[in-house]
């Protein structure tokens, strides 16, 4: 991948939505499990934001990050220089192919990633088993859309949110894949060990102006210009889409949630 291109269906404004989040609240399900010294994976990193704090609570282990979109990459090593964590490497790879040793890592955490891999999130979920030592975790968290909430969602919105989904489906991505994770993770080798489920919650202005911003640059782009030509709605339809979502953002009780579930698994001592 070179230049200004991003890898499918990552935009500017959906990472930038994604730098909101922090280790403490979509990893707060893996931190019981971190030490200081833990060498650390980050399967899928995206910008760092989650990366970072997950390397202050293992440091001095080292902590990698792979994705396999460049500019994540960049932005993700910025963020790990910026905090001024050395021992933070980031790859542009595929995590289905991971460019790293066997028995290489005592911990692996994947947020909203394998939500993404459709049926490959069993291979993704089989490279971090063959990364991880012998008793190593995987801690998985992904969505599951069928405990969206929108607060004050507009007949625009709604339909937005309908097509959104199926937009996502059609592209591979299952927005019910959190339901399925203690299937994939057992089914990849490893013993689940904790199952629970955390909302992500947007409801401060600036993160549904984020948010809401991530949605009008897609209905902009890359979504906007599929549902059109797939004909499952005309461009005056996506404009009332951008409004209904516009008109969302200016609400003052506007907010919107999403249950993810959490999965860790451990990979058997003797496997
Ligand atoms: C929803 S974002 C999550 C980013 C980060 N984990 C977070 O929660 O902030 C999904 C990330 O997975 C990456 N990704 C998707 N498929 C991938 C693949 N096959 N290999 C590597 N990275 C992938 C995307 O580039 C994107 O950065």
């Amino acid at each position: 991948m070179t230049g200004e291109e991003r890898a499918h269906g990552v935009t500017p404004g959906l990472c930038r939505d994604y730098a909101t989040r922090t280790a403490d609240h979509q990893a707060a399900f893996l931190q019981p499990y971190l030490r200081p010294g833990v060498r650390l994976l980050d399967i899928g990193s995206g910008p760092g934001s989650i990366t970072v704090g997950l390397a202050r609570a293992v440091a001095p282990g080292p902590v990698t990050g792979v994705d396999h979109d460049r500019r994540s990459v960049e932005e993700a090593r910025e963020r790990a220089a910026v905090a001024g964590l050395p021992d933070v490497t980031f790859h542009e790879a595929d995590v289905r192919a991971l460019p790293l040793p066997d028995a290489s890592f005592d911990v692996a955490f994947e947020n909203n990633v394998f939500l993404h891999l459709a049926d490959d999130a069993l291979t993704a979920a089989r490279e971090a088993h063959r990364v991880l030592v012998p008793g190593g975790l995987l801690a998985a968290r992904d969505v599951d859309a069928g405990s969206v909430v929108w607060g004050q969602a507009s007949a625009a919105l709604q339909e937005f949110d309908r097509l959104f989904a199926r937009w996502h489906q059609s592209r591979g991505t299952d927005l019910r894949l959190g339901r399925r994770l203690p299937a994939i993770l057992r089914s990849a080798g490893f013993t689940v060990i904790g199952v629970s489920v955390s909302a992500d919650t947007k409801w401060r202005p600036e993160d549904v102006r984020l948010h809401g911003e991530a949605m009008v640059q897609l209905i902009d782009g890359p979504f906007g210009a599929d549902v059109v030509e797939r004909q499952w709605a005309d461009v005056p339809a996506t404009a009332r889409l951008r409004d209904g979502v516009a008109e969302w953002m200016r609400h003052p009780d506007a907010f919107f949630a999403n249950v993810h579930v959490e999965v860790v698994g451990r990979r058997p001592a003797t496997a």
